[in-house]
């Protein structure tokens, strides 16, 4: 049975197909209309959310299909203390494919150990978010034509943004990538992504707390909010959270073909006046997360039909 836990288990040619598939959605959508009809998929979301399971939510009706699911612990039987993996080898027999988010690491991989269906990880702690990782993916291939040759510039909370992690790791099989880490000393990428992923593929990174100085060189600024619900106390929260604020006066000195990023939902660190600059490309990200999770749904359903 085939899961996407992390994004390095689809080859760069996967995803290459997938994002094929999604453009061609784009274009075709009627084509697509009746292709999960009779087929159920099931959001089990055990921490907030609005775009990931409502973009899954929109992708399997989209596709012919139709949805069940959760969208808060309390209202699962996990209230009641039952295992991820009961969980999920429950909802195999509802469904045909399952999103499942989760605040501990390693949830939804448990969770694939014991299911009989397809589980996609919908967010997993501070650890992987794959399914953000092929929007982000879809939206630079349609915002510059290309996944090569790119600066991105990575600011905010690089510690415990789990999109920053699964993007870096995917972005380091392309070729003439070279990634500018913005952020506060607590919130530094974590040394194992340096290590196992930066290093590893030997992708030229630099790090840095100033935002503006690595400005001009970006390609692509990819903006994160800081995780409150992963920090261990508030006032640490409250001293970080406005670290980095981006207005339109930071842009000065920016390409004018950079293109801004952002997974939202955003707090404070994307000032509403940058919204109208047409650098500013997370509303469209946001609607490229729908396309590129119905090519994923329709991949993974053929693959388990197989
Ligand atoms: C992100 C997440 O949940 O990790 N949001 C999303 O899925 N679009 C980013 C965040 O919550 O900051």
């Amino acid at each position: 049975m085939r899961h996407l836990i992390d994004i390095r288990e689809l080859s760069v040619e996967e995803i290459d197909e997938l994002i094929a598939t999604a453009c061609d959605i784009i274009e075709n959508p009627a084509r697509y209309s009746e292709k999960c009809r009779g087929k159920k998929l099931a959001t089990l979301f055990f921490e907030p959310s609005t775009r990931t399971r409502l973009s899954f939510e929109a992708a399997m009706y989209e596709l012919g299909g139709n949805v069940i699911g959760f969208s808060e612990a309390q209202s699962s039987s996990a209230a009641k203390g039952e295992s991820v993996a009961d969980t999920a080898r429950t909802i195999s027999c509802y469904a045909d494919i399952i999103a499942m988010r989760h605040p501990k690491e390693g949830a939804p991989y448990v969770a694939s150990l014991a299911s009989s269906i397809p589980v996609i990880n919908a967010g997993d702690g501070g650890h992987n978010h794959p399914t953000q990782t092929l929007t982000d993916l879809l939206t630079i291939y349609r915002e510059k034509g290309h996944l090569n040759d790119l600066t991105i510039g990575f600011c905010g909370d690089l510690k415990f943004g789990r999109t920053v992690h699964s993007l870096i790791n995917a972005m380091s099989r392309y070729s003439g990538i070279k990634i500018v880490l913005i952020s506060p000393e607590e919130l530094k990428l974590p040394s194992y992504v340096k290590k196992d992923v930066l290093e590893k593929c030997g992708i030229p990174y630099v790090q840095t707390t100033d935002l503006e100085a690595a400005m001009p060189d970006l390609d692509i600024l990819y903006m994160t909010r800081v995780q409150r619900e992963r920090f261990f106390n508030e006032e640490d929260y409250l001293r970080l959270k406005d670290s980095y604020i981006l207005d339109p006066k930071k842009l000065t000195n920016a390409k004018p073909d950079l293109r801004i990023m952002h997974p939202l939902p955003r707090v404070n660190e994307i000032s509403t006046a940058v919204d109208s600059d047409p650098r500013a490309c997370y509303f469209r990200q946001v609607l490229n997360g729908k396309y590129i999770r119905m090519a994923l749904i329709l991949k993974l359903l053929e693959e388990a039909a197989k």
